[in-house]
């Protein structure tokens, strides 16, 4: 075995955290859990996680289990932790394992590629977390501990295939599960983005960064472009109690959540009114337009949006609409930005 990897395991074995989805010692991880906890994890705190994940297993312990349930059951169980598409390809995913591998996960990070949401990270962690497979696991976290061990001043994303290459070489054929859930636990609690607690690191005296003292400017990240402002005007109709909800689109952003009808969310200086965006109102009669703004930041661009609001003489039967009742809009699983424009309507 090799120095890092040493020192990092033996520091392991006395500091690793409890997580709800990682085998005791001694356990055989599931797969299942590995690779649930892992497309959770994609762009989402450890801390939100976590409660989500044991809602998960409760409802589908197993992959079948999860694969025979409506994707609507899934969004529903979904809400709340963004990036949807994971929880659509979460599904297809439970679906191809089920038929075509008899319920049972690949083993090798190069098959593992091939289902539908698995990237060459995912791939990689559960082929090491899982299956003992020595692939070399690269997430946020292992980018900023190596480009501080070793001194990485080139950017990201340029860096990346340096980073990988020294991750490959320190990976162990031992334990290579635990090397990768080592480095997240050394990256999330030690080689923290900011106040990194060197004094307490296992790899303080192979650490180029510690020894010029300037951890905090790794990893090097180029300029931002800043994010564009989109606006609109989002639509709450309302009518005996009940609330009209959209259905969205299966593909793109929020594809397959329930919302609120608005005119497109689209990139300009002023914010839209109410008139020139009757053409996407879910009906025509008249609007009072609330006072507040809802904001919401997401990957390429922040959302800026109004409500206008009307109510219906009729639950009148619009596509993609339904009707919900207005003091049990928790149940229906609002992704945040829709909780923020119902919560216009109170304000
Ligand atoms: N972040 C992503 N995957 C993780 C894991 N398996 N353990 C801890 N943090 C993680």
């Amino acid at each position: 075995m090799n120095i890092y990897a040493d020192d990092l395991l033996t520091w392991y074995d006395h500091n690793k955290r409890t997580l709800p989805w990682r085998a005791m010692s001694g356990e055989q991880p599931d797969p299942y859990r590995v690779w649930l906890s892992e497309i959770m994890l994609q762009q989402t705190t450890v801390a939100t996680v976590k409660s989500y994940f044991e809602k998960f297993t409760t409802i589908w312990p197993t992959v079948q289990d999860l694969a025979a349930a409506p994707q609507e059951d899934i969004l529903k169980e979904w809400a709340g932790l963004g990036y949807y598409a994971r929880a659509r390809n979460l599904h297809k995913c439970a679906i191809t394992i089920a038929h075509e591998h008899n319920g049972v996960f690949p083993s090798t990070e190069a098959e593992l590629k091939t289902l539908p949401g698995i990237g060459d990270y995912t791939a990689a962690a559960i082929a090491a977390i899982a299956f003992n497979e020595a692939a070399a696991v690269v997430d946020g976290n292992i980018e900023r501990i190596i480009s501080r061990t070793h001194y990485i001043e080139t950017p990201l994303p340029k860096a990346k295939p340096a980073i990988k290459s020294a991750v490959k070489a320190k990976t162990p054929t031992d334990r290579p599960g635990d090397f990768a859930q080592a480095m997240m636990d050394l990256g999330a609690t030690i080689c923290r983005p900011k106040n990194p607690d060197c004094l307490l690191c296992p790899w303080q005296l192979h650490c180029d960064a510690l020894k010029h003292g300037d951890m905090e400017r790794f990893p090097v990240k180029p300029p931002k472009a800043p994010k564009p402002v989109r606006r609109a005007i989002s639509f709450w109709v309302e009518h005996d109690g009940h609330v009209l909800l959209e259905r969205r689109q299966d593909k793109g952003l929020l594809g397959g959540m329930p919302g609120f009808f608005s005119s497109p969310w689209v990139e300009r200086n002023n914010h839209p009114t109410v008139e020139e965006s009757l053409d996407f109102a879910p009906l025509d009669t008249e609007w009072a337009l609330g006072s507040g703004i809802a904001t919401h930041t997401f990957t390429h661009f922040h959302l800026e949006t109004k409500l206008a609001k009307a109510t219906a003489k009729t639950k009148i039967n619009i596509e993609n609409g339904f009707w919900h009742p207005m003091n049990d809009l928790k149940s229906v699983g609002l992704p945040t930005v829709f909780k923020k424009i119902a919560k216009l309507n109170t304000q």
